[in-house]
């Protein structure tokens, strides 16, 4: 699928994009279904209408008015069809109100509920609800707002990493009137992207419901028989505790007491209170001496300057350790050191033991609910007056298109199929068309020998063939280098491992190697015989005959001077020089 969309979305960038012109779904509808495409020329002429009203805004603490700007618009960037239009919030950070009155209340008693919408994100989106609120029965839509009745408010809410789609269904306690939102406990992840998607919900007349997302189920579930789906769920309990219901005076809820019986055993606080104990073992070293004090008063000390003996009385020298036990290893009474208690535990406790006297955990007893009423059928909402946006987003130009509300999936279904599908898979190819250039496009690896054998067809033979010689002795000569340094690092490993390649190139540096020397003596043969032939009979025996003599005269010669004078006399010198010359 993806592929083709691929290889359409090739084929498109190559002949020019074209985008086919939009028409409106002409079917007929089942009576009551609503069904909008947005083909109006302007907000002013649909029956779409910005709430004039103000709310509290919860986070800036005060009162703000919608007054994020909506019209009725084509896409503008990741384009589907041509002309098709939608409803779009076009400012940044605003609040959002815009509702549609239905020609008759929307009655679902007895009936299935199908809403469907679809949602494009021009700009993507940050932060911001595209939920939608089915308001319940009201005269004035035009100053709806946050607190307006709503009986289902179903579609996504994202925030940074916080991205749910949001179904709540809101039920009124007959005993207190009160209406009570329930929302999905565990709601599906919302489909985030600047193509259109589509989320259907449906409420079964048997109580089943369903999220679908793209046409996909995001979720399913049952309102009634589902009992964790809900929160708080859809029945309130039938009974609660009473409230009146006091715990009575001296209710005994110990599990267990301290033994009354148990006693502390004798020593106990000698042998296992303390941490540490002396050591019973030490032995008072022979050189201390008890007669001397520890400390003793400083000798030298004198009367600091501050003093006054009047008033801070006779100056007393501090105490210092003393002196004459310096060089023995103590003075004073001698107390053996402390070490670890190997017995300890701790202050004494006396060992629990179950409560004789035991009553049991209290609990306030229970009474029927006074609120309690049992929902059995929450897909009998009460009329819907109106389709409704109530939203706030920090992204512009969110769009919201072929809104459907009805009794019949099947209709929705194929709503689904004709027109977001087609819708989708055009916006998804003029995205992969439009996609803009990364700097760092990669490209494509330089061909290699696999390449060149499944070559093109249509180049021509010659440099096909020039190409395939290229690139195999290009491979050839790589996998010799390799072998090679291999070779050098560790040759025994290398030879074993691929033998058969040692011996090829073995054979090989063999066979080139012949050849070279071959050649070389071929050439030098026919080189020296041709030249040398014809001038060995007349030259060389002259040469021989004239120089070796020369080299033995002048050694002879040389040897001769040297002996004869020990003075080398610069006349010999000239006359060797002269004998050289000749
Ligand atoms: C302790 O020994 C030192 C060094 O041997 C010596 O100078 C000092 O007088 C001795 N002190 C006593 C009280 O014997
Ligand atoms: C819509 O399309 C889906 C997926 O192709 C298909 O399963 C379903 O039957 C279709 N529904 C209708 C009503 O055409």
């Amino acid at each position: 699928m993806l592929k083709c969309l691929v290889v359409l979305a090739l084929f498109v960038q190559a002949f020019g994009l074209e985008i086919p012109e939009y028409a409106p779904y002409q079917k007929h509808l089942t009576s009551g279904a609503i069904f909008d495409q947005f083909d109006y020329d302007s907000l002013k002429s649909s029956p779409w209408v910005p709430s004039s009203a103000t709310k509290f805004d919860e986070g800036r603490r005060e009162v703000v008015a919608y007054n994020g700007e909506w019209g009725i618009e084509t896409s503008k960037k990741v384009k589907g069809y041509a002309n098709d239009r939608g409803l779009v919030m076009k400012s940044q950070a605003a609040h959002y109100a815009i509702a549609r009155k239905l020609d008759e209340p929307f009655d679902n008693t007895g009936n299935d509920l199908v809403f469907q919408y679809e949602i494009k994100l021009e700009n993507d989106l940050s932060c911001g609800g595209t939920y939608v609120k089915l308001l319940s029965l009201q005269a004035d839509y035009l100053k709806f707002n946050s607190d307006t009745p709503y009986q289902v408010m179903f579609g996504p809410d994202k925030c940074g990493s916080q991205n749910m789609v949001h179904f709540i269904i809101k039920r009124v306690n007959p005993h207190t009137g009160v209406a009570e939102e329930k929302h999905l406990r565990t709601a599906p992840m919302s489909k985030g992207g600047v193509l259109s998607s589509l989320y259907t919900l449906i409420i079964k007349k048997n109580q089943d419901f369903e999220i679908r997302i793209n046409g996909e189920v995001a979720k399913a579930g049952n309102l009634v028989t589902s009992t964790s789906l809900l929160r708080p769920p859809l029945n309130p309990p039938r009974e609660i505790e009473d409230p009146n219901d006091k715990k009575p005076f001296g209710w005994d809820e110990r599990l267990t007491i301290p033994d009354p019986n148990a006693e502390k055993p004798d020593n106990y606080e000698l042998n296992h209170v303390w941490t540490q104990i002396p050591d019973v073992r030490a032995e008072k070293p022979e050189d201390w001496d008890e007669s001397k004090p520890k400390l003793v008063r400083a000798e030298d000390s004198q009367v600091p300057d501050y003093w006054d003996e009047e008033e801070d009385g006779e100056w007393i020298a501090p105490l210092v350790p003393n002196p004459e036990c310096e060089n023995i290893s103590g003075c004073g009474p001698w107390e053996p050191p402390l070490v670890d208690n190997p017995h300890y535990i701790g202050p004494w406790a006396s060992p629990r033991i179950d409560n004789p006297d035991y009553q049991g955990e209290w609990k306030p007893r229970t009474i029927p609910n006074p609120e309690y009423y049992n929902d059995e059928r929450p897909s009998d909402l009460e009329p819907i007056g109106a389709i409704a946006f109530e939203l706030w987003s920090m992204d512009s130009n969110v769009m919201f298109d072929n809104v459907y509300l009805g009794h019949l999936i099947k209709e929705a279904e194929q709503i689904g199929n004709e027109t977001w599908r087609p819708k989708y898979e055009l916006e998804h190819v003029y995205r992969e068309a439009n996609r803009p250039k990364l700097r760092n496009e990669p490209v494509p690896p330089p061909p290699d020998f696999q390449d060149l054998l499944f070559a093109d067809p249509e180049e021509s033979t010659l440099s096909q063939f020039l190409n395939f010689i290229r690139m195999a002795s290009k491979r050839q000569y790589l996998e010799f280098s390799d072998f090679i340094f291999e070779f050098v690092m560790d040759p025994v490993p290398t030879v074993l491992e691929s033998p058969v390649r040692f011996v090829i190139y073995c054979s090989i540096s063999v066979v080139v190697l012949s050849v070279i020397f071959g050649t070389w003596a071929v050439l030098m043969f026919v080189l020296f015989n041709k030249s040398e032939e014809p001038s060995l009979q007349e030259e060389k025996p002259e040469t021989e005959v004239q120089y070796v003599p020369k080299i033995e005269e002048l050694s002879d010669h040389e040897i001769e001077t040297v002996t004869a004078s020990e003075s080398t006399s610069s006349a010999v010198h000239q006359e060797n020089n002269t004998t050289k010359r000749k």
